[in-house]
């Protein structure tokens, strides 16, 4: 079981309640609409270190708060700031905390009401808080197995949105996938067809080319989904067929891997005890893992737009 977990620190700064406070000196109440309903949205980005220019590159950080703004509308809840007050808030905070390592940053917004009562009415608050970051997932090849869960459909609780509350279905297929030894879920759609892992978007490679089930198949619209299928059209001539797959093709592929801001760019090397093409990380994925990183971490100039540096002051200095 490769999947690790990242704790939160009191005395790290965060944004909560429209002001900047140190994580220790949040209050919740335990009635808070969205933790007895699951009516939260969230974001996870990342912010790399690199330690060449003493700087964390944001990673994807307007595209993320899109995708944020957007989540929201779907559960009616109300965000104060606009998405580039989102940016400058993140930034702030990632000063403040000053982290010399790889980082999560986690915006959540949900509804706030201290009420019994399950609707989508009442208020909405925000919160913003960053966690330390390694690799959450082995990066040289993942066993998974294909959950008996099957995905939320759109139309009971969409994909497409963030919502806290999705995210049981998650963790019933990571716990199934734990019990059986395997690193990770691999959902079907209620049609039977490939959707996405427990909290990463899924490709294959087959005969040459490259495969990833379309927007449709009840996944989160992966901003590294997006990045991949970029970086493998432009730099290795590869563009992506979206459209659906059957599992077993996943057994018949010659490679497959995931994607996702945690997961990054993982290799996926066993499925339901079946080696998948020669049973270790393949040629695609790991260029694919090569190119990313470099991007990612603001090492190629011609990715720049793809992230947003911030200086990291000394830790005397804080
Ligand atoms: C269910 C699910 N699918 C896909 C992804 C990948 O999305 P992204 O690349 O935007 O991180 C995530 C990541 O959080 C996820 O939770």
């Amino acid at each position: 079981m490769s999947r690790k977990a990242f704790a939160a620190n009191d005395a790290q700064w965060c944004y909560h309640g429209g002001e900047l406070l140190k994580m220790g000196d949040v209050r919740l109440s335990p009635a808070t609409h969205a933790l007895n309903y699951g009516t939260g949205v969230f974001e996870g980005i990342r912010a790399y270190w690199n330690e060449g220019k003493g700087t964390l590159q944001v990673l994807k950080l307007r595209e993320h708060y899109e995708r944020f703004e957007k989540s929201c509308r779907m559960l009616r809840v109300e965000l104060a700031p606009t998405v580039d007050e989102l940016c400058d808030i993140t930034l702030e905070i990632l000063k403040r905390n000053a982290p010399r390592e790889d980082t999560y940053i986690r915006p959540l917004a949900y509804k706030s009401a201290e009420s019994v009562g399950v609707n989508l009415r009442g208020g909405s608050e925000l919160s913003i808080f960053t966690v330390p970051m390694g690799n959450y997932v082995e990066l040289t090849g993942l066993k998974c197995c294909v959950s008996s869960w099957r995905r939320t459909a759109d139309n009971a609780i969409p994909a497409r949105a963030k919502c806290t509350g999705s995210y049981v279905n998650t963790a019933l297929a990571v716990d199934q996938a734990y019990q059986a030894g395997y690193d990770d879920a691999i959902f079907l759609t209620q049609g039977g067809f490939v959707s996405e892992a427990s909290a990463a978007n899924i490709f294959l490679v087959r005969k040459g080319e490259l495969i990833t089930p379309p927007v449709t198949a009840d996944i989160l619209e992966g901003i590294t989904r997006d990045a991949v299928m970029e970086l493998a059209e432009k730099e290795l001539g590869m563009p992506t067929d979206k459209r659906d797959v059957g599992r077993t093709e996943l057994y018949a592929a010659d490679e497959v891997f995931l994607t996702g801001t945690g997961f990054q760019i993982a290799p996926v090397v066993e499925i339901d005890d079946r080696s998948i093409g020669t049973g270790e990380m393949g040629p695609v994925a790991a260029r694919l893992q090569e190119l990313y990183f470099k991007a990612a971490r603001g090492d190629w100039p011609e990715y720049a737009d793809w992230t947003v540096a911030v200086e990291v002051a000394q830790k005397a200095s804080r």
